[in-house]
């Protein structure tokens, strides 16, 4: 087992194809409620997360950048503090900015291990393939799933220490108690001892937040949209991705972007394997996602009620974003 684990590039966890498909429920459940929704997951298959990727490169989204001139900056640091050890990215898309952490990881003693999980296999299998290729001397693996899976399919017995992180705000697309659920299976995840290196966006004005996501070059809007083209080759659909308009407003009162895609024209959408008809309405909105900011004092306080204690926050010299390393303790 051990042996093929790490022969193989990648692992898909178990049932994640059935999952996906038997998730349909949460489609059926968010476009039957008024105001009707979709989970965010669905925006990332796998032409949604190259658009994905996309707009991590748009000059008005500043997070991806912000976070990487962070992690520049301080990687050596993390690593020093950290040493080596098991590292464990949640949701890590291409690895682009994790690079800093595995040239500073390299650099020090001790052989690391660098598990990459994400549900687009077509990213995940590249990046391992080149990672493992640029850093020899870390074991590059992937474990093709959700956040749920992978924290599941981690062991809880195991030797070598460990640093899970989560980056890119990610944080920030759950609800409060999805966050909240979210803390508690990464600390019961962990050991004592091992650290989890959170990144996440923090508050500021309107006008910086809302050109973020909605964009000049509409990289954003095509993002959104593409979640309808996704339930359409899902669950054989017909949405037509031209009756609806992309929209991010800020909601001062809860500190977060929420996106919306407006319908322009009365019509019905079939989804045949969910056997699900649903009307919509002229001007009526399917909220697809929200996108937290936070306040680093408040998370610090968060992650000590689950056991995680802060060791260190770093920012950006705007305070834009941050990054916290906390450890079980
Ligand atoms: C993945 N996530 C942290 C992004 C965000 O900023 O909330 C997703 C995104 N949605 C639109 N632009 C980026």
């Amino acid at each position: 087992m051990i042996v093929e684990f790490l022969a193989q590039p990648l692992t898909i966890l178990d049932h994640h194809y059935q999952q996906l498909k038997d998730d349909g429920q949460d489609v059926i459940n968010g476009l039957t409620q008024k105001p009707k929704t979709l989970p965010a997951k669905y925006f990332y298959d796998d032409p949604g997360s190259l658009l994905f990727e996309k707009i991590c490169e748009l000059p008005e989204y500043y997070p991806t950048r912000t976070e990487a001139w962070i992690l520049n900056q301080y990687a050596d640091e993390i690593a020093e503090i950290t040493n080596c050890c098991e590292l464990i990215e949640l949701g890590s898309g291409s690895s682009t900015k994790t690079q800093s952490l595995l040239t500073a990881y390299q650099k020090i003693a001790g052989s690391c291990r660098y598990l990459p999980i994400d549900v687009s296999g077509g990213i995940l299998k590249t990046s391992v393939l080149q990672l493992q290729e640029k850093y020899p001397d870390i074991t590059v693996h992937g474990l093709l799933g959700t956040y749920e899976q992978a924290l599941a399919h981690l062991q809880t017995n195991y030797l070598q220490s460990r640093m899970l992180f989560f980056l890119g705000s990610s944080l920030g697309n759950f609800n409060h108690e999805e966050c909240d659920i979210f803390l508690t299976q990464v600390s019961r995840t962990l050991q004592l001892g091992d650290f989890f290196l959170l990144g996440i966006d923090l508050q500021k004005p309107k006008e910086i937040l809302e050109p973020a996501y909605n964009d000049s070059q509409n990289v954003t809007a095509a993002f959104n949209l593409n979640m309808l083209s996704h339930l359409n080759w899902r669950f054989q659909g017909n949405f037509d991705i031209n009756l609806f308009k992309h929209q991010a407003i800020y909601n001062q009162v809860d500190h977060q972007i929420e996106m919306h895609l407006h319908c322009q024209k009365s019509h019905w959408v079939n989804l045949e394997v969910l056997d699900l008809k649903v009307h919509f309405a002229e001007g009526e909105s399917i909220l697809t996602e929200i996108s937290r900011k936070f306040d680093l004092t408040k998370m610090s306080q968060q992650l000590d009620s689950k056991g995680l204690k802060t060791i260190k926050t770093w920012t950006d010299e705007k305070g834009w974003f941050g990054l916290i390393l906390c450890q079980v303790g």
